[in-house]
């Protein structure tokens, strides 16, 4: 397992080029997966929400642009280089609802019940503790609150997993290498999702966390999974 201290180093050495790797790794179909988190949650409800490991902020400004989705909310990350990203991006918005923080989710400094919604892209994966970071999600939401993670998975179908793995495991790392020159960076990216216990695995942890209503939508042949559950 990562040192968190190295994960923030990756974050802090990609930040600048993050989206637009992204983009260009993801074949454009990050943008796509982030609107289907999205759009689980409840609509027009003005929702208090936490975007954890927000990154650049791609989730929450994805969110803005649906009409009455959000009202104050705010994402939270470790890196600080990636905040900047997210701050630069939204101060164009101008849109006074939206704060960022500076923040490991492990020790989230919101008291008990703070929020309608929690949602994760792409972050759980990259926390030392998946138990204990989804245990301080659930303190934070309020009863009967929602939450929503996207995350990587491994396809179920052999030949698509084979061609898969071809990518993940060759190309993923010497293009993110060549493009940002953090060769570990792009490495560590293919470990981690290789790693994480992904669909039921995933389900169980959140059960134990004691989230119900547990629901795992596997997304373009299980590349990415899409998880909901309720407090
Ligand atoms: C792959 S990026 C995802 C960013 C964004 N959510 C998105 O959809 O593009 C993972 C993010 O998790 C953050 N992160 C890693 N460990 C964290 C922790 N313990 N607490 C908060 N954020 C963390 C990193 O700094 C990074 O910005």
């Amino acid at each position: 397992m990562e040192h968190v201290g190295a994960i923030v180093q990756f974050f802090e050495s990609v930040a600048q080029r993050y989206d637009r790797l992204n983009r260009f790794l993801s074949f454009f179909s990050d943008i796509g997966w982030r609107k289907r988190l999205i759009q689980t949650l409840p609509k027009d409800h003005h929702l208090q929400l936490l975007d954890l490991a927000t990154g650049t902020g791609e989730v929450l400004l994805s969110a803005t642009k649906v009409k009455g989705l959000i009202g104050k909310s705010i994402g939270v990350d470790i890196s600080p280089a990636m905040l900047s990203q997210a701050s630069q991006k939204t101060r164009e918005l101008k849109d006074p609802h939206i704060g960022f923080a500076c923040a490991d989710g492990l020790n989230l400094a919101f008291a008990d019940q703070s929020f309608d919604a929690v949602t994760i892209a792409f972050g759980i994966r990259n926390m030392p503790d998946t138990k204990k970071a989804l245990d301080e999600v659930y303190r934070v939401l309020r009863p009967g609150g929602h939450l929503a993670i996207l995350e990587f998975s491994l396809p179920e179908c052999a030949y698509v997993r084979c061609l898969y793995f071809v990518y993940l495991r060759y190309a993923v790392p010497f293009l993110g290498g060549v493009f940002t020159g953090n060769w570990k960076a792009y490495r560590y990216l293919q470990q981690s999702i290789e790693r994480f216990p992904y669909g039921n695995a995933f389900c169980q942890i959140l059960e134990e966390s004691g989230f119900r209503n547990i629901t795992a939508k596997s997304v373009d042949c299980g590349i990415v999974t899409i998880y909901t559950a309720s407090k």
